[in-house]
């Protein structure tokens, strides 16, 4: 694979936050811990998330709860359409006799959208489905020095595109996972560690002096 992909896997595995969530191939845990994340921080979702599935470990469990316990989990978390979904869509789940195994299958999942449905497919099955959050759109911009707008259907459209060109399709899950904990963690919005890291040879914003600027937005 591309120079991109070793490097960022390389290291992702010296840098790695080891999340209970990475330990598991259900694609179960990996959906309520991706939509415990959407709005929510690593590091006040991590114990939410382990309450979570302490009470509801499968997804007959939650389809058989009652929405106020479901949602008294859920409480100090905010956006609590979240939970409601999250609700809704385990009973449907329920219903069609499973998980769905397919990306349309997931993606059509209440509170369910274009990255989350990656994430869940990437790190459950291996699809090779590039999941681009706030994290993949801030390394991307940079490393490939793009000013494209992230925050329009023309900009989303260009970032799809190259996040899926520069996908490791043969480690889709290790691939989404390192990507993220490096703009998490490395490549972060304000002052990143450009001084120690492994991609600022080839980073198009680094080397034009643009780290600051990218990336750029419409509406701010
Ligand atoms: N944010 C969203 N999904 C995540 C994941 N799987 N690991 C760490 N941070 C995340």
């Amino acid at each position: 694979m591309g120079e991109f992909a070793d490097k960022l896997i390389d290291w992702y595995d010296e840098h790695k936050r080891d999340l209970p969530w990475r330990r598991v191939k259900d694609p179960y845990r990996i959906w309520i811990s991706e939509i415990i994340l959407q709005q929510t921080r690593v590091a006040q979702g991590y114990d939410y998330y382990c309450r979570f599935i302490e009470r509801f470990p499968d997804v007959d469990t939650l389809a058989d709860a009652h929405e106020d316990e479901v949602m008294k989990y859920w409480q100090g978390l905010g956006y609590y359409s979240r939970a409601r979904n999250l609700h809704e869509a385990a009973k449907s789940i329920v219903k069609q006799g499973g998980f769905p195994t397919t990306y349309a299958g997931v993606r059509s999942l209440k509170g369910v959208g274009d990255y989350t449905a990656a994430a869940v497919c990437s790190f459950a099955y291996d699809m090779p489905c590039a999941a681009v959050d706030g994290n993949v759109y801030r390394v991307l911009a940079r490393y490939l020095g793009v000013d494209e707008p992230i925050d329009t259907a023309r900009g989303k459209k260009l970032f799809a595109a190259l996040a899926e060109e520069l996908l490791d399709k043969h480690r889709p899950a290790l691939y989404n996972q390192a990507i993220m904990d490096f703009g998490a963690l490395q490549c972060v919005p304000v002052a990143p560690q450009c001084a120690d890291c492994p991609l600022v040879d080839s980073c198009v914003a680094f080397r034009q002096g643009k780290i600051n600027m990218l990336p750029c937005k419409q509406h701010r």
